[in-house]
């Protein structure tokens, strides 16, 4: 029996190693974290992370040949393909701070194996890493070998959250980077045989190592550049009077450009796409590249715009001044079936109007008031760090309430700020809302969920990214 390992229970580890156990009765899969609160959760009905369809494929598969354990060690001297899940965060300090990735808790990951390996191993890059990072785990591996053959693999995961198991049970391509060596080819086919299980064989890809790493920094940064492409144009749609939808639909339709990841909104988030541009960024800066690397940073610097847009919109229609106002936020988490809030851009709108003095009524079907309060006195960066390490939540932020009922969040606010696209927001009942809230009411989408004609009928005013502005808001430009 193949004797699976993962390093890391997290976003990643844990439903892409539910689905190899799914899939392949035959291999014994073992998820190993040292958060000793996330491995207890994976064990019981609470997972610890929200994602459509991974509960029935955990209940399957756990107990049978799927197991999570603290035990990390035992686990990873035991097995013969280690997959590496760890997180690799931005670094806040050092060299490199605040572009290049902290490959800390990776280094600790290979030294472990290093350290109780007894048997030859492959050893798999499933973290997000910069390109060459094989290099020095193999680096780190071989000088500590005591005899023992290790292959390092390249394996960048692609599935995104909220679609993680249809996207792993069903992926565009899989993709393998090895050397180019007998042994490392071996080493190949031993992981493409786990994935072929499911997976046909002409959408699994093997590459060289340095193109698999550089390929998943790459395929993040085409669609995060997408998304500020789409929200650039948002901007100039409302300063024109054109419709961001239309031109979506209009420039999809050409084949050649496609019709997904073009829809505008108030800025992409997740833990991803800020944290690997960056990196590519930094590894474009390394190697001299330093048009490369400016192309690649207005990608963020065009999202980090699309948010202080959005608050100055909300501050400017709303007179100028949003202090002591109460502002309700609908959806916290970074997109919609999700309770991840990384990098979510209500983080960056809800710090804008805290800014501004507004008093701010949160309401997210999936994420808990401890969670946004910590994330709103989080400093940049410090959010990628294992959970167990992160500081518990200090004193809470006094103008920011969370329910867990929409009605209450704008229940006398006077402006309604639509933050994450939750399906269950294009169903509400915004007469009732319109009634309870002061006037004159504004509700601000930042999504592009709900119907503006039909509210303003109700006598919102209403400000949708990208869209004709409201008769109102042209009459009050926006601040940026
Ligand atoms: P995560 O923070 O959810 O999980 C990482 C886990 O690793 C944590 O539970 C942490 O406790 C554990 N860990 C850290 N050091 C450890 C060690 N030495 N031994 C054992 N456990 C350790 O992160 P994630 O979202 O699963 O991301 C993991 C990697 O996958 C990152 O490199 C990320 O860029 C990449 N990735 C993420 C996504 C996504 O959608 N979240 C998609 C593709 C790739
Ligand atoms: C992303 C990649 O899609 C995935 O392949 C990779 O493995 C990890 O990073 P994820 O961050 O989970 O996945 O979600 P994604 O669907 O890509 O959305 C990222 C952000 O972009 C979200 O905030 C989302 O709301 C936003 N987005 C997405 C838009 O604003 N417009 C779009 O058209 C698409």
């Amino acid at each position: 029996m193949v004797k699976i390992c993962c390093i890391g229970a997290g976003y990643v580890g844990g439903p892409t190693m539910a689905v190899i156990a799914l899939k392949c009765p035959s291999v014994e899969v073992v998820v190993v974290d040292i958060s000793v609160p996330r491995i207890n959760a994976w064990n019981s009905d609470h997972l610890p992370i929200y994602e459509p369809g991974l509960d029935e494929v955990v209940q399957q598969c756990r107990g049978r040949n799927l197991f999570f354990s603290t035990n990390v060690e035992k686990h990873v001297s035991e097995a013969d393909i280690i997959f590496v899940s760890v997180n690799t965060p931005t670094k806040t300090r050092g060299l490199g701070a605040g572009k290049a990735a902290d490959l800390t808790y990776w280094e600790s990951a290979a030294r472990m194996i290093a350290d109780v390996a007894k048997s030859d191993k492959i050893v798999v890059e499933k973290s997000t890493v910069p390109v060459k990072t094989a290099e020095a785990i193999e680096k780190i591996l071989t000088h500590n070998s005591k005899g023992i053959n290790y292959q390092i693999l390249s394996n960048p995961e692609f599935l995104a959250e909220g679609t993680a198991i249809q996207d792993l049970l069903n992926p565009d391509r899989v993709l393998i980077g090895g050397r180019e060596t007998p042994d490392g080819q071996k080493a190949i086919k031993a992981l493409k045989d786990v994935y072929a299980q499911w997976v046909p064989e002409e959408r699994i890809i093997t590459t060289n190592l340095w193109s698999a790493e550089l390929s998943k920094l790459a395929a993040n940064a085409f669609l995060a550049q997408r998304i500020s492409s789409v929200n650039a144009m948002s901007a100039l749609c409302e300063a024109t009077g054109a419709d961001v939808s239309e031109v979506s639909y209009a420039i999809g339709k050409d084949s050649r450009i496609g019709p997904k990841f073009l829809n505008a909104s108030v800025g992409f988030g997740g833990s991803c796409f800020q944290k690997d541009i960056l990196n590519l960024v930094y590894i474009c800066e390394c190697n001299g590249l330093s048009e490369v690397a400016c192309y690649w940073k207005q990608v963020i610097k065009v999202n980090d715009y699309q948010k202080s847009r959005f608050v100055n919109r909300v501050v400017s229609s709303m007179f100028n001044t949003v202090s002591g106002k109460k502002i309700a936020i609908f959806g916290f988490a970074f997109k919609k079936d999700t309770g991840d809030t990384r990098e979510t851009p209500a983080i960056d709108v809800c710090k804008g109007l805290l800014g501004d003095k507004a008093s701010l009524s949160i309401y997210d079907p999936q994420v808990t008031e401890d969670q946004i309060q910590r994330d709103l006195s989080m400093g940049k960066f410090d959010w990628d760090h294992p959970i167990h390490l992160q500081p518990v939540s200090p004193t809470s932020i006094k103008q920011v309430s969370v329910v867990w009922d929409p009605y209450q969040a704008a229940r006398d606010a006077h402006g309604l700020c639509i933050l994450t696209e939750w399906d269950e927001f294009k169903r509400l009942d915004y007469e009732k809302i319109y009634e309870s809230m002061r006037k004159p009411a504004f509700v601000f989408d930042g999504r592009n969920v709900v119907d503006a004609e039909k509210l303003r009928e109700l006598g919102f005013i209403v400000y949708s990214i990208g869209k004709p502005l409201d008769p109102w808001l042209k009459d009050m430009p926006a601040l940026a």
